[in-house]
């Protein structure tokens, strides 16, 4: 199959997914949202995506990410259709790409994508004439603007990316934010990445062959430069059974006692929704060392590059 990703030319033709996208790509990505965010701050955005029209496909609940994906076209000067599946005809049988093909004849340029089946960004992509498709999480696959807000949020506190101690903790098994955050860690060549949870929410070693797996969370956050917690998506865990809570968190939740077995300086990240007292101790969220509010504020910085990098011609 061709690369999806890439027009002839080798610019941005969709983003699916970061593996693979290479650190020069990336690293450009990630420079145009901190141009863009400087801008921002100190006076009036341009209407980069003035005459775009951007649709929001969210085939699965989103607060933050589809908010994200609104503001950043809109603050561009796009204009976005919230496209309402629960009363649309996909639910008479309609196939998505049937859906998508009269989306396009009305002159749609990008279609954002939330779906709980892995791959069905991609499946668009190959089917969609002209416009652009932005991957906002397929399945536990990938959510590839999520890692570039983190990717961001890092380097902004960091001062780099490479070199770092990354610990990753949570239901990893489900995670699309994990494997994303693995691809743009990869790609800055960013070597020492634990991923640590119970053993059945840990993925199979040979899908990362390049990180540690480890249960116990007081080994995998020793030294760690980057925290990053993960919910456990009961949504996504079929034939799973439930954990306890109150035990979960006393093994696998970030208190300050734990985090202080990180490096003193450690940032502690969770790409949200969280679950308070289950993952996450409120000290902990609310505490000096959480870039989690940050890691939001970005995320609508790398979506404005993304849409840029996509549709300005
Ligand atoms: C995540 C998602 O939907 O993949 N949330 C997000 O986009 N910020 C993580 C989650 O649902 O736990």
């Amino acid at each position: 199959m061709p690369d999806l990703h890439l027009h002839d030319d080798g610019s941005l033709r969709h983003l699916l997914s970061l593996s693979g996208l290479g650190r020069d790509r990336i690293g450009g990505l990630l420079d145009r949202a901190a141009a863009l965010r400087a801008i921002a701050r100190s006076g009036e955005l341009p209407p980069l995506l003035a005459g775009r029209t951007v649709f929001n496909l969210f085939f699965e609940p989103s607060t933050r990410t589809r908010a994200s994906f609104e503001l950043a076209a809109r603050r561009l000067g796009a204009l976005v259709v919230n496209f309402d599946i629960a009363h649309s005809s996909t639910r008479k049988g309609e196939s998505l790409e049937d859906t998508l093909a009269t989306l396009e004849a009305m002159q749609a340029d990008a279609f954002v994508v939330r779906h709980k089946e892995n791959d069905t960004p991609l499946r668009l992509a190959a089917h969609v004439r002209q416009a652009a498709i932005l991957n906002a999480g397929d399945g536990n696959r990938a959510h590839p603007t999520q890692g570039l807000l983190d990717l961001l949020t890092i380097r902004d506190r960091k001062g780099r990316i490479d070199g770092l101690k990354v610990t990753i903790c949570g239901d990893i098994r489900h995670s699309r934010v994990a494997r994303s955050a693995v691809h743009g860690l990869a790609a800055f060549g960013v070597r020492d990445v634990r991923l640590c949870g119970p053993s059945r929410l840990l993925p199979d070693a040979a899908e990362f062959p390049d990180c540690a797996l480890d249960e116990d969370f007081d080994a995998a956050i020793e030294d760690a430069d980057v925290v990053i917690m993960l919910r456990m998506q009961k949504e996504r865990m079929e034939g799973i059974a439930e954990l306890d809570e109150a035990e979960y968190f006393a093994r696998w939740g970030l208190s300050a006692a734990r985090l202080a077995r990180a490096r003193p300086d450690a940032m502690v990240m969770h790409p949200g929704p969280m679950n308070r007292g289950v993952e996450i101790a409120d000290e902990v969220a609310d505490g000096p060392q959480s870039a989690i509010l940050e890691q939001v504020a970005n995320g609508v910085f790398v979506r404005m590059a993304a849409l840029v990098e996509l549709l300005q011609r």
